[in-house]
């Protein structure tokens, strides 16, 4: 496995390589649901590329930029188990040298959802993600329905900006009690992981009531609301029935929506989603 931190020499290392080539970028922290993308990748393409990075710039400034987790030889041990033949892991200076200032603004999908709780955050991962397509020019690049809005954006930029890179969105991997795998995971504790199983609890209600016939948002929403206030240790940021194609809340679901929400567990913001319909 090639580990490469500059953005000539993998550029140079894409170049080298012939036939497909699929990426799938992460920042680290790896976990069953990253390691399940990459094999995603390996079905897609004949070549793996994964990225290892932590964002500066998708984190606002009082998010856990500076606490995320880095554990770098196991991440790279991970990647190497599963045969991942290059990872591109640069420096923040590599990536955002002195004197650059170019951003990508996805527009209106960044700006609802997950994109009004945590302002220029899509802004963020829209760059770097375009950074990546730039220099490794993959085929096809795998990304997890976890971040739902995220897979999301990534269509809008690769689409407007015509990138030429297949989007793939990979299904959510999730603790056998339910709870969706996230590297923030780890800093729940004792009875706080208990509690964060309340995110899947309340989607699945929803799912359970748009089954029994329920197709109005709101009282679809309230399930969840409900669910969730019932939960002595979470704070629910937002419960969102939206069209899946424009993220904008929907009235009444009558095909296809996507259901999604963000709850604080202590310190500990999660995210999950489920699509209703599909
Ligand atoms: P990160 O949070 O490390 O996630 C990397 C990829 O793994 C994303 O596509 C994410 O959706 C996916 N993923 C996370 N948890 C998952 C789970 N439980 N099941 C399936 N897939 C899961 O998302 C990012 O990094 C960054 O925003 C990035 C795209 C790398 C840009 O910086």
């Amino acid at each position: 496995m090639k580990v490469i931190e500059t953005a000539a020499e993998i550029r140079a290392a894409r170049g080298a390589m012939s036939g497909s080539v699929a990426l799938v970028p992460t920042m680290g922290a790896l976990h069953a649901g990253h390691m399940s993308l990459v094999t995603i990748a390996h079905e897609r393409a004949k070549h793996v590329v994964a990225s290892l990075f932590v964002n500066p710039a998708q984190f606002g400034p009082g998010e856990d930029f500076l606490r995320y987790p880095r554990p770098r030889e196991r991440d790279l041990e991970m990647f190497r188990a599963a045969g991942v033949g290059t990872v591109f892991t640069p420096t923040v200076e590599e990536v955002y040298p002195q004197g650059e200032s170019t951003r990508v603004d996805p527009g209106p999908i960044a700006t609802v959802l997950e994109g009004a709780h945590r302002p220029g955050h899509f802004t963020g991962v829209a760059t770097v993600v375009t950074k990546l397509f730039t220099l490794i020019r993959p085929d096809v690049a795998v990304f997890g329905q976890k971040d739902a809005q995220q897979v999301r954006v990534i269509r809008q930029i690769t689409r407007d900006l015509m990138l030429g890179v297949e989007v793939v969105a990979a299904p959510t991997v999730r603790e056998p009690d339910g709870l969706a795998m996230s590297s923030r995971n780890v800093y729940l504790i004792g009875e706080q992981r208990v509690a964060a199983t309340v995110l899947r609890r309340a989607l699945l209600a929803t799912e359970a009531k748009w089954r029994g016939g329920e197709r109005r948002g709101a009282e679809l929403k309230k399930v969840a609301l409900d669910l969730l206030a019932a939960e002595p240790l979470a704070r629910t940021e937002y419960v969102s029935v939206a069209d899946t194609e424009t993220l904008i809340e929907l009235d009444v679901v009558s095909v296809i929506a996507l259901v999604s929400l963000a709850v604080r567990i202590g310190g500990t913001r999660l995210i999950d989603n489920i699509t209703l319909g599909s």
